[in-house]
Formats: C-alpha cells, structure tokens, sequence
C-alpha cells in the first residue's frame, strides 16, 4: 500500500512535486476555503500523514481520533495550533519549517515600523479619499528612527535579522527580552538582556518574535501598554493572541501608545470594520511575514521533505519533537 499524504490547501507546487517523485500518494485539498474540522478529521483518517499548517487546529480532540498519523509536517515555523505535547505522547512526530522565512519575516516588521513612524497606510488612503490638496507643513507628522531604541520580544532568528536591520539603518540601539537570556544573540546584535518590565519602558519601538505559549499569550495588555513611552511604535508580526487587541486598541485610543503595525491579529482574518483599521498610526497586514517567493517556494520543500525523509530514513529534518525518533530507533 503506498502511503498516502493529505496536503490541506494548495501550496507552492514543489510541495506536492517532491512528495510524488517519491512515491508518495499526494491528495490536495481543493477548494477554495479551509477544511472544517470535521473534514479534516474525515481526511486525515484515510492518510498516513498530514501536511498542513497555522489555521489547522491539530488539538488534542483532532489527536485522538487520527492516532494512526505517522507524521504530522507543519508548512510555517510557528506550530501553536499542534498540540505537541499530545503528538508526543501518541508518538507522533511534528516537522516545521524553520530558518528559511527568517528574512521575509524581519523584512515585513521593518516595513510595518517605517509605515507607522511615517502614517504611510494612513496617508496612502488620505489619497484615495481625495484628501491631497496642497502642501500642508504640519500635518499628518512622523517620527524619526535614528538612534531610538528597539526593543526585541524574542530574539530569536527573526528577533535577530530585525535587530540588525534596525542597527544598521539607524544606528539603533537595541535591548530584548526572552525567557532565557540568549548570549549568543547578544554577540551578533550587540543587544542588551533586559527585564520585561525594562523593555517596555525604555523602548521606543517594541517588536514582537516570540512563540505564542502560555507565557506570551495576552502579555502586551493594558498593564503593559500603561509603562509603554507615549511616543512608542508597538509591531506584532509573531502570533496574534501575543497582545490583547482590545487593550491595544485602547492604548491607541487614548494614546498611550503613538501606533502599532501587526502582521497578525486576534481572531485572523480582521474584520473590515475593526476600529483599528481606521486609526492613523496603524498599520494592518493580512499574516504575510513570509509571503515570498523565496520564502514560500522553500518552506514548502521543506514541508514535503520533512514528510520524504521521515519515509526514507525515519529522520525528520526539522522536527519540534525528536525524542518520538530517538525512542523508536
Ligand atoms: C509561521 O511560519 O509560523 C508563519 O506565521 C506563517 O508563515
């Protein structure tokens, strides 16, 4: 019987190229919407393995009723809709797709915090309003970058590529929060460890790279927006569920906060008649941090690869939970 592998949405065709040159028996999901959850669960029970990614809710009920997946390959580097813990105990293994977004990523938070230093979203709509009528000296002000401090939530790969494309632009400075401090990170950024509570009110731009956890999830609420500088820029291009969106939105309201820029949201999609939407220093994109080419094109290799090599081997490349493999060799 060959196996047989459920792809959830169409993605970059090298996806589904590489997992049929290796025999694998590919069925993508067509259509043109997500696949419910009972539909997912339906599908996942006539496969081996799933490849799929962020909007699958891969939670303990999905688990438990597809306990015969030999593999489960996360398209993206975030995998907080699995729930590893419980794959783990079923033995099965979890790929990702790491490294190979990290550009596109920190490119997309740099360009959402030049948007709303300099209200280009908002400008750009002004525009389209027909509200350009001469050249007006006072309106519609920016901020500038140079020499302010950045503050990183999570330096990781992402935190990093962010940091230097901050310092080398701006000669910023730059000062993180982790869980743990990370030395290694600091050396390549020149980034200094600092509390959370010391990251929220020295920095004049926070930008969020963290893992959504249960020590992340909601972390920038009201509390935090309250210690934030009034003139500080808040960018969110990790998970949604990272702030809270209402106190963001009143952080913004009463200005608290000067703008913020997110690339993710709480729920995802946003709706078109969210408040935020219409604020002046507020930039919103649709979750597109590793919308390109390149980007897509490679974590849809490494996906299928995850899943080919697991078959060929029993090694997954990337994989969040490797004692699965260490206990079954
Ligand atoms: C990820 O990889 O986790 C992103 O959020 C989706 O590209």
């Amino acid at each position: 019987m060959p196996v047989r592998v459920l792809v959830t949405r169409r993605f970059p065709d090298i996806a589904a190229r590489l997992l049929k040159e290796a025999k694998l028996d590919v069925t993508e999901w067509q259509e043109e919407r997500l696949m419910t959850v009972a539909e997912l669960v339906t599908g996942a029970r006539k496969h081996n393995a799933v490849l799929c990614t962020l909007t699958e809710r891969i939670d303990k009920e999905f688990l438990q009723q597809c306990r015969h997946l030999q593999i489960i390959s996360q398209f993206g580097v975030g995998y907080d809709n699995i729930n590893v813990a419980e794959a783990t105990a079923l033995g099965i293994p979890v790929g990702n797709t790491p490294g190979v977004l990290t550009d596109a990523t920190a490119d997309l938070a740099f360009t959402l915090m030049l948007s709303v230093a300099r209200k280009t979203f908002h400008l750009h709509k002004s525009i389209l309003k027909g509200e350009w009528k001469y050249f007006q000296p006072t309106r519609d002000l920016g901020l500038e970058l140079k020499g302010k401090t950045l503050g990183i939530f999570g330096m990781g790969r992402i935190g990093v590529e962010m940091a230097l494309r901050c310092k080398g632009a701006y000669g910023m400075n730059v000062v993180y929060h982790n869980a743990k401090r990370n030395e290694a990170n600091e050396a390549l950024t020149g980034a200094r460890y600092v509390t959370f509570a010391e990251l929220l009110t020295t920095s004049d731009v926070i930008s969020v790279h963290s893992v959504l956890n249960s020590e992340t999830r909601g972390i920038f609420n009201k509390a935090a927006f309250y210690w934030m500088k009034p003139t500080a820029i808040f960018i969110n291009t990790a998970r949604g569920a990272i702030h809270n969106e209402s106190d963001l939105t009143e952080a913004l309201r009463s200005k608290k906060i000067w703008g913020a820029g997110l690339d993710v949201t709480n729920p995802e999609p946003m709706l078109p008649g969210n408040p935020l939407l219409s604020m002046e220093n507020v930039a919103v994109l649709p979750h597109v941090g590793s919308g390109t080419l390149e980007a897509r094109t490679e974590m849809a290799r490494l996906a299928a690869t995850n899943v080919i090599e697991f078959y060929r081997s029993g090694k997954v490349p990337h994989c969040v939970n490797p004692e699965v493999l260490r206990s079954r060799s």
